[in-house]
């Protein structure tokens, strides 16, 4: 028998007024959030907003709030939001009144947390990518660097590995601390700039530009170490630990 589920998901044009529309539908096996999102547009409401490429947890671009946790849409499966080991210790995400869930029998569906919500469940990501580029996200070979390949030993790599695998779906940015300070650079991109600062490939002068970015207040000096980040993060990248360990390395280079 095919089960019905009930979504209330949060709705924006953007104007500033926000509300809350409930769907029912048949729910077939293995249906993921993003999956029941086209069910929506195909059946109830096509003018419903939400972001999505690869389907895979691959492109980052489905970060929504399931059941008030940030998730990717297409990896969450609907017969499972209930049941979930949830992250534990997560900031109150507050998007408007919605008095009515029932968090027993209705799942809610949210944009991501402290962002500008552009409509329904798209938010404004400028933000995330402008601090994205203050950390230089990308390689300045060395001049003596000649070989057409730039290589690494396997434990060079290791080091860097868990940070590479980091999709730039902005989850982490339901960090706290990126609630109450918009100046703050951010989980992913501190993250990002730890991938690169312990990249064996890495020029010192490219790392120096780096760190003087990250070391100024409103980036690594202003983590507060709730590690939300880390707890949330779909990729395992743990950023909390990555600004651990970019704080760690310039207190013993002192
Ligand atoms: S660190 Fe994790 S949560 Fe943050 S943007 Fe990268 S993959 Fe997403
Ligand atoms: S659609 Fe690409 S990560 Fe979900």
């Amino acid at each position: 028998m095919v089960e019905k589920h009930k979504f209330l998901v949060y709705r924006n044009s953007g104007n500033g007024k926000s509300h809350y529309d409930k769907f029912e539908f048949p729910v077939s096996k293995g249906m993921s959030i993003l999956d029941a999102l086209f069910y929506i547009q195909d059946y109830f409401d096509s003018t419903l907003a939400f972001r999505y490429a690869c389907r895979g947890a691959i492109c980052g671009s489905c970060g929504m709030t399931i059941d008030k946790v940030p998730l990717l849409a297409c990896r969450t499966q609907v017969s499972t939001v209930k049941i979930a080991k949830k992250p534990i210790n997560l900031p109150e995400f507050k998007f408007g009144d919605h008095p009515d869930w029932d968090p027993d029998t209705e799942i809610l569906v949210e944009p991501l947390p402290n962002m500008t919500v552009l409509k329904d469940l798209v938010v404004d990501m400028k933000p995330f990518w402008k601090f994205y580029r203050e950390i230089e996200p990308f390689f300045e070979r060395e001049l003596n660097d000649i070989a057409p390949e730039s290589t690494q030993s396997p434990s060079q790599m290791k080091k860097i590995e868990r940070l590479v695998y980091c999709i730039l779906c902005g989850l982490c940015w339901a960090c706290p601390v990126s609630n109450k300070n918009p100046k703050y650079l951010g989980p992913a991109q501190l993250a990002k700039a730890e991938r690169f600062i312990s990249d064996s490939r890495i020029s010192n002068e490219k790392q120096r530009s780096i760190l003087s970015r990250v070391l100024k207040d409103d980036a690594v000096p202003a983590c507060e170490k709730f590690f939300v980040c880390n707890r949330i993060c779909p990729k395992g990248v743990m950023p909390g630990t990555a600004i651990k360990d970019i704080r760690d390395k310039n207190i013993s280079e002192r």
